[in-house]
């Protein structure tokens, strides 16, 4: 199991390794959610730490965090996918 700790709502869950984070990010955070597609940038949140367990960013999601000038510890939630271990969120 891995373990997402989301800063904002003082919240941590535990999700089975390898899992997609949108249905638990959304269940257990405040994130906000828009087309759940990579598409609209609203659930653009930051990893405070183990980036590297967080699998690698998709083209899409390449390009749409390029058009908002994000920081490279930027990602969208919806597209988050824990490899396993520990990951801290922020929004
Ligand atoms: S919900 Fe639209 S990009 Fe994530």
């Amino acid at each position: 199991m891995a373990k997402i700790t989301v800063k904002n709502d003082d919240v941590s869950f535990e999700v089975p390794d390898g899992s997609a984070l949108k249905n638990s990010l959304q269940t257990n955070s405040s994130l906000m959610f828009g087309c759940g597609q990579g598409k609209c940038g609203i659930c653009i949140c930051s990893l405070t730490r183990g980036a590297e367990n967080i699998a690698p960013k998709t083209q899409d999601e390449i390009n749409l965090l390029s058009k908002r000038n994000a920081n490279p510890n930027q990602r969208l939630g919806c597209q988050l996918r824990v490899i396993k271990g520990e990951v801290g969120i922020e929004y």
